[in-house]
């Protein structure tokens, strides 16, 4: 009896040397030491033995219970170690590995030059004010008193959605939401798209942008309209730009102008860019709002009178920011508005 307690000790110690994961450690401990495991069947004989040896083997047997379980303790002691030891590897922090670059985004060139035209009309008094992309023939042609054999009703320019709805081809139809809306006196302005079919090239596209201005009040004159142009250029462009009126045709202002700028390569002294002439062409339209329009309207013309003027925005941000392609403006291409 004696050998086959001692060979089931050596066989356990020798099965706990193979063993790394908890769960064979356990099955190890029932074969051995469990209620049917090897040591008890053993034990389960001792009611043959004399009464001398019976003390003797009880207690070898006992030492060698203690002696597994030692073993299977210690055992499981390291097997816990390595195991935390291996899930903190895992989960190691790497504190020398570099942060995630937070890219922190910018205003659209676009947007800034919107933004730094409101603030200079906003200065000077005007509201401002926004209007629908998409329009009635109405708002867009008719209460402008835009006739209907006017070119740019014509299909083959201007985007309908329907025969009475259309993208509009301008923000000239912000002054007649205004005028229907509120009573004079009137000073907004209003920035936003508009649509044209127009051949896509470096300083044209079928989106673009403009900014609308009307004042209604009474006394309203030429000379206010030229003013507020005036200072209008010199606040973005600085002091030592000028502005010319040249006569025009627009069928909602009447007298009507186109209004050119000092060149702004050479400031006015003729250059290469402006064929000697000094000037940047067409930078704007303008005009006294036509009394038909106010009519329209519901205002008053032997009581009111207005300016009003439009201009592309997008030519002003190529200007500001030195881009020479529109198309740039609204590819969103990262590495190109990054720059700004
Ligand atoms: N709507 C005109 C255009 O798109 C620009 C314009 C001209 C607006 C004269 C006006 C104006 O308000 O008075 O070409």
């Amino acid at each position: 009896m004696k050998d086959k307690i001692s060979k089931i000790k050596e066989e356990a110690m020798e099965e706990i040397k193979d063993l790394n994961n908890m769960e064979d450690l356990e099955e190890l401990r029932i074969k051995f030491l469990g209620k049917k495991g090897e040591l008890t069947k053993v034990l389960r004989g001792m009611g043959k033995l004399s009464n001398k040896e019976r003390p003797v083997i009880g207690q070898m047997a006992n030492e060698v219970r203690q002696d597994i379980e030692k073993e299977i303790n210690n055992t499981k002691e390291s097997l816990k170690k390595e195991i935390q030891k291996k899930k903190l590897e895992k989960e190691r922090i790497d504190i020398s590995i570099p942060g995630k670059n937070i890219v922190l985004g910018h205003r659209h060139p676009l947007v800034k030059t919107i933004e730094e035209l409101e603030n200079i009309f906003m200065n000077m008094g005007f509201s401002v004010v926004y209007g629908p992309e998409v329009e009635t023939v109405e708002n867009n042609f008719d209460e402008l008193n835009s006739p209907e054999n006017h070119p740019s009703r014509d299909l083959t320019d201007t985007f309908y959605i329907t025969e009475d709805i259309l993208l509009r081809t301008h923000t000239s139809p912000v002054q007649i939401r205004v005028m229907k809306e509120n009573k004079p006196p009137l000073r907004i302005v209003s920035a936003g798209r508009t649509f044209r079919f127009d051949d896509v090239d470096d300083t044209h596209s079928p989106m673009f942008h403009q900014l609308e201005g009307l004042v209604v009040d009474e006394n309203v004159t030429m000379a206010n309209l030229k003013e507020t142009i005036d200072t209008f250029i010199k606040e973005l462009f600085g002091e030592d730009m000028h502005t010319r009126f040249r006569p025009h045709y627009f069928p909602f202002t009447e007298p009507s102008a186109e209004v050119d700028v000092s060149c702004f390569n050479c400031k006015g002294k003729g250059c290469e860019e402006c064929n000697g002439t000094g000037w940047s062409m067409e930078l704007l339209g303008c005009g006294m709002v036509n009394p038909k329009v106010l009519q329209n309207c519901g205002i008053d013309p032997d009581k009111y009178s207005g300016f009003a003027f439009g201009l592309g925005i997008d030519r002003i941000a190529m200007v500001k920011y030195g881009i020479d392609n529109i198309r740039l403006l609204f590819e969103n291409d990262m590495r190109f508005l990054e720059q700004f």
